[in-house]
């Protein structure tokens, strides 16, 4: 008996092994680790503007001040931890036999749990690239220097994350849309369901017949179009899902 949560019965029957799943999650499965979510009263684009700090004519408009603020929401990310919700997921990987975790998360807390075979569709904070000849820095420990750091080819080097108004990576979305729709249950976790293509994904699992679950804190966008919403924290609410697996 779970007494923290109540499911219906159809959920219930789906947490089977068997049944194959899809995990979609934004900011709000990080929030209880303490990244500041987008949205919402205290979200971040409530103090910064994003056209002036999340697009590439903003770096390269003032490329220090957009290093700056990315070199600020790394700090954030290298002091905090996992929570229950993502610890939760590593359980849903371990537990179902088809598993897939997608995020529009940049903070790779996910894999810091855990979780393999992640799917970033909005990159990665802590990685970088040069905009001139594209290479990926994993680390740039000792080798560079200057603010934004200059690749010996001589571009300027940004995050690996994706700004408004670039595609995504073509692969990871690829991904995404096809496990969507061959999945049994979807599970739409701490995003507030605005953004495309990621908000597509949802709806593309529910058109292709998936049993759909929204875990927030308060209702959505896809509130009335998903089969169920599970309302609180994802720390708690996950980690009480995981005692219903058979
Ligand atoms: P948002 O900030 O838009 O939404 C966060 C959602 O999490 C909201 O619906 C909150 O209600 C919910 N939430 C907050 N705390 C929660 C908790 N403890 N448990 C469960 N839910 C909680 O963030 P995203 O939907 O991830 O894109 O935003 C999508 C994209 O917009 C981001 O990836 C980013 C942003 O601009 C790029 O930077 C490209």
């Amino acid at each position: 008996m779970n007494e923290k949560i109540t499911i219906s019965d159809s959920l219930r029957s789906l947490l089977s092994k068997k049944t194959k799943v899809v995990v979609l999650t934004g900011a709000g499965i990080s929030a209880e680790s303490g990244v500041p979510t987008f949205r919402g009263k205290d979200g971040l684009w409530k103090k910064f503007r994003p056209e002036e700090l999340a697009t590439f004519d903003a770096f390269m408009a003032n490329p220090k001040l957009v290093w700056e603020w990315y070199e600020y929401r790394r700090k954030i990310i290298e002091e905090i931890e996992p929570n229950q919700g993502h610890l939760a997921l590593v359980d849903f990987q371990n537990y179902f036999d088809k598993f897939n975790l997608i995020t529009q998360n940049v903070d790779g807390l996910h894999h810091k749990a855990g979780s393999k075979n992640v799917v970033e569709l909005h990159g990665n904070i802590r990685r970088n690239k040069c905009i001139r000849c594209g290479k990926i820095y994993e680390s740039l420990e000792g080798t560079i220097e200057g603010t934004p750091p200059r690749c010996p080819c001589g571009g300027n080097i940004r995050p690996d994350v994706v700004w408004f108004g670039e595609m995504l990576p073509q692969d990871a979305i690829n991904h995404a849309f096809a496990v969507s729709s061959e999945c049994n249950l979807f599970f739409s976790i701490g995003t507030s369901a605005v953004v495309h293509p990621a908000a597509s994904l949802p709806l593309i699992a529910k058109r292709a017949g998936a049993y759909v679950v929204e875990v927030n804190i308060s209702p959505t966008e896809i509130t009335h179009l998903v089969d169920e919403s599970l309302f609180g924290k994802a720390g708690e609410i996950l980690p009480s899902l995981v005692k219903f697996f058979k």
